[in-house]
């Protein structure tokens, strides 16, 4: 059998936990994935794998190609660690707009990094389409394949161990599940792997109210990586989502650090804006009931940026 990286074993199986301290009494239960814990610190790994070993099996990539794709860093790392391990080689289009951390993780992992550069460092639809045209063009040469993470159905599919893992956890008793949307593959796909055991909670899509993308149409720049970035996210099936909720990023900002202090859950953005909306539901629903949400990366992704450094961020 051909050797394959160690840390391909590593990715999924991540802790299911009650945060206790940060919900109030007479709430719900909420239950946090810690996808932090997967090699990369982001649930990202599991659709790097999922993507790049449904490619090879069809043989749309061969080992010595390289795999292209534009991103914010964490999809970007996954993709350069499971690519250097299936002996692809892997170049990501990447901004300054996003952690400087997660291009040196890129480039730790072995890809090539191309910046393209922000205006004052905003998180705009203008910018992701200028990535997305200089990831193609790229992509368009001999050799090369985009893995396309907005597109490739074998996004979604990859996400389908984690509801299960929860699923199982949690023995099917499930009655919401709230998160932010970038693609909507996690979302969407976690569903599916519940739904596949029998589980079919109401499902609620979240963003920050800085770009209200999907309740308004308006996009507007924020802060938070990974999430509202494109007006029709492509995994996600709003016949599926019981509702969309906005949540202000400097309140999501202020429950990464308080979860950091009195759980010791340690998340991005998106984690902050997860959770800030699993407590509002957890509160609504009351007690009996659960509520579930995700840990979509590690909070050491974030260090030196306005999350965990306020101060120097105005
Ligand atoms: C940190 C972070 N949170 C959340 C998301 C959203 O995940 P999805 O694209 O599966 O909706 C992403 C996606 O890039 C991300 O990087």
């Amino acid at each position: 059998m051909e050797a394959i990286g160690a840390g391909i074993a590593a990715i999924g199986n991540t802790p299911l936990v009650r945060l206790r301290k940060v919900v109030p009494g007479g709430a719900a239960e909420v239950w946090v994935k810690l996808e932090g814990g997967n090699p990369t610190g982001s649930y990202k790994d599991r659709m790097a794998i999922s993507v790049l070993n449904a490619a090879l099996e069809r043989g749309d990539v061969s080992p010595g190609d390289t795999v292209v794709e534009f991103t914010g860093g964490s999809t970007g790392t996954a993709l350069a660690f499971v690519s250097g391990v299936l002996g692809l080689k892997f170049t990501a289009v990447f901004s300054d707009a996003f952690s400087k951390s997660k291009q040196q993780a890129m480039e730790a992992f072995g890809a090539e990094v191309l910046v393209e550069k922000s205006v004052d460092g905003a998180i705009t639809h203008e910018l992701a389409e200028r990535m997305r045209l200089r990831a193609h063009a790229l992509a368009d040469q001999p050799g090369h394949y985009y893995a396309d993470q907005f597109g490739s159905p074998d996004v979604r599919t990859g996400y389908q161990t984690m509801g299960r893992e929860i699923a199982e956890a949690l023995d099917g008793d499930i009655d919401v599940v709230c998160a932010g949307v970038g693609t909507g593959g996690a979302l969407m796909g976690s569903l599916d792997g519940m739904r596949e055991m029998g589980v079919a909670p109401h499902v609620v899509a979240l963003e920050p109210s800085q770009s209200p993308l999907l309740t308004t149409g308006r996009s507007g720049g924020h802060k938070v990586e990974g999430i509202a970035v494109f007006p029709d996210p492509p995994f996600l099936d709003r016949s599926q989502v019981s509702e969309v909720r906005m949540v202000n990023q400097e309140r999501a900002f202020e429950m990464c650090r308080k979860l950091a202090r009195e759980e010791g859950v340690f998340g991005g953005g998106s984690t902050g804006l997860n959770v800030c909306a699993a407590i509002e539901l957890a509160i609504e629903l009351g007690p009996g009931k659960r509520v579930v949400t995700f840990n979509c990366d590690s909070g050491a992704k974030y260090l030196g940026g306005p999350i965990y450094s306020p101060s120097q961020h105005g």
